[in-house]
């Protein structure tokens, strides 16, 4: 059912009717007639009218309860009804407007009045309807605003949280680190010491010789300084991904810093380095940087970190889903990073992988926020629309998809190096 523009008249006096409408007809209103309260019920049920001409006095139902009932009516109660009768005392005219009548004019009418009333009555609600719509739509918006913000609040604390925590692991990441290398110089004396004793007293008391055996001490002096080797090692990666988690989670400052792209990049990647490993029958993602030098970009490198992020996981689902799919026959994945500078001030950012790719149409959509093709749960839609925030309005840049479906997709990211937005 969509809404008319024609104006419905209820009377039951037939010559009433006949002026009325004759009158209306003539003014340019287009015109349906009812003689009681229950057929303008029904006709109104089939087709909305965009503004009822209500008699009061009526056998059956009354005007009155007519207008209850089309009040009542969720699909029915915004119709703007204007009462007529001959009954013009105060009592009458304040229950039609306690009803929701929207006016009330006399019996007998002056053609002119009527015309001109119906014709105010529809302006007002056409602008009413108007302001609703804008209502609804400034509603929208900022309901969106509110999810993109909470998100972004969200993000930042987490941020946050990393930041504190990979500051935490620092100091005893570092004790560790420092107190491996004198443990591996003890370790090595004590087996120098150990061996002398060996040499020197070849016949050591039973109970020594009897531990010797047992702890098969050969291999401990043997496997030990392997053992410090790979704990070195070890806690080198750790601080590494601690320095990362730094990097990445930087803990935005109020104003842009210069930063260099390529540590975000990297620690990005590093970051989600636990969803590019090979995964049972899936091969690794490969990722191929190609970076050139670049000045330092003025910027706020925990968004920009997380315009990175939020990109670099859309291709990792992107070549999931392809992998999935076995659209892929050479069953290799990768992800490219390239990084270019555009003379005189700008710098790119391209990120592309072989992955499932998408059509034009949703190409056209992905900025948008809450637009996702994933399922419940897995996608949220959200990840591009704040990427594209954050590169127009925060850093005053451009960000552009490129996607073939099946083939894969590139996304090009353009920043001022200056910052100036
Ligand atoms: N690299 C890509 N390859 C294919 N489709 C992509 C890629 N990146 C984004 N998309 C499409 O854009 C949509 C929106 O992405 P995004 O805003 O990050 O939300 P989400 O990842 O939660 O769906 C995705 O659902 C997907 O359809
Ligand atoms: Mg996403």
């Amino acid at each position: 059912m969509k809404d008319s523009d024609f104006v419905l008249i209820v009377d039951d006096n037939p010559t009433n009717l006949s002026v009325l409408s004759q009158a209306l007809k003539g003014a340019g209103f287009a015109v349906r007639v009812a003689e009681d309260g229950e057929s303008a019920i029904e006709l109104v049920q089939h087709k909305l009218p965009a503004l009822i001409l209500l008699d009061v006095q009526m056998p059956g139902i009354d005007g009155f309860e007519t207008c209850q009932k089309l009040k009542a009516d969720p699909l029915t109660q915004t119709i703007p009804i204007i009462f007529m009768t001959a009954l013009t005392d105060t009592e009458n005219k304040v229950k039609g407007f306690s009803l929701g009548a929207v006016d009330y004019i006399p019996k007998p009418f002056e053609e002119a009045e009527v015309i001109a009333r119906v014709r105010m009555h529809l302006q007002l609600k056409q602008l009413s309807d108007r302001l609703e719509q804008r209502v609804a739509e400034r509603t929208a918006a900022l309901a969106q605003a509110q999810v993109q913000l909470v998100q972004q609040e969200k993000l930042s604390m987490l941020g946050q949280l990393v930041a504190g925590v990979a500051h935490e692991m620092n100091n005893p990441i570092s004790c560790i680190i420092s107190n491996v290398l004198p443990a591996q110089e003890y370790v090595s004396d004590i087996t120098n010491i150990l061996k002398l004793c060996q040499q020197y007293y070849s016949h050591l008391p039973p109970a020594i010789q009897e531990a010797i055996a047992q702890t098969d001490l050969e291999f401990i002096l043997e496997d030990l300084p392997n053992l410090l080797n790979s704990m070195q090692l070890s806690t080198e990666r750790v601080k590494e991904i601690s320095v990362s988690l730094r990097n990445f989670a930087r803990s935005d400052t109020a104003v842009k810093v210069g930063v260099d792209i390529h540590q975000g990049l990297d620690s990005t990647i590093l970051i989600l380095r636990h969803r590019l490993k090979a995964l049972g029958q899936r091969p690794e993602i490969q990722v191929v940087r190609q970076y050139s030098s670049l000045p330092k970009v003025e910027c706020y490198p925990g968004q920009l970190n997380q315009v990175f992020m939020n990109i670099i996981a859309n291709a990792v689902d992107a070549l999931e889903d392809v992998w999935q799919q076995k659209m892929r026959v050479d069953n290799f994945l990768v992800i490219q990073v390239f990084t270019q500078m555009l003379e005189p001030n700008f710098v790119m950012i391209r990120i592309a992988d072989n992955g499932i790719g998408m059509t034009e149409a949703v190409s056209q959509q992905i900025f948008e926020s809450r637009f996702t093709t994933k399922a419940v749960g897995k996608g949220t839609g959200l990840g591009l629309a704040i990427a594209h925030q954050i590169v127009v309005e925060k850093h005053g840049g451009a960000i552009q998809v490129n996607s073939t479906l099946n083939q894969g997709t590139e996304f090009t990211i353009v920043l001022p190096v200056n910052g100036v937005v």
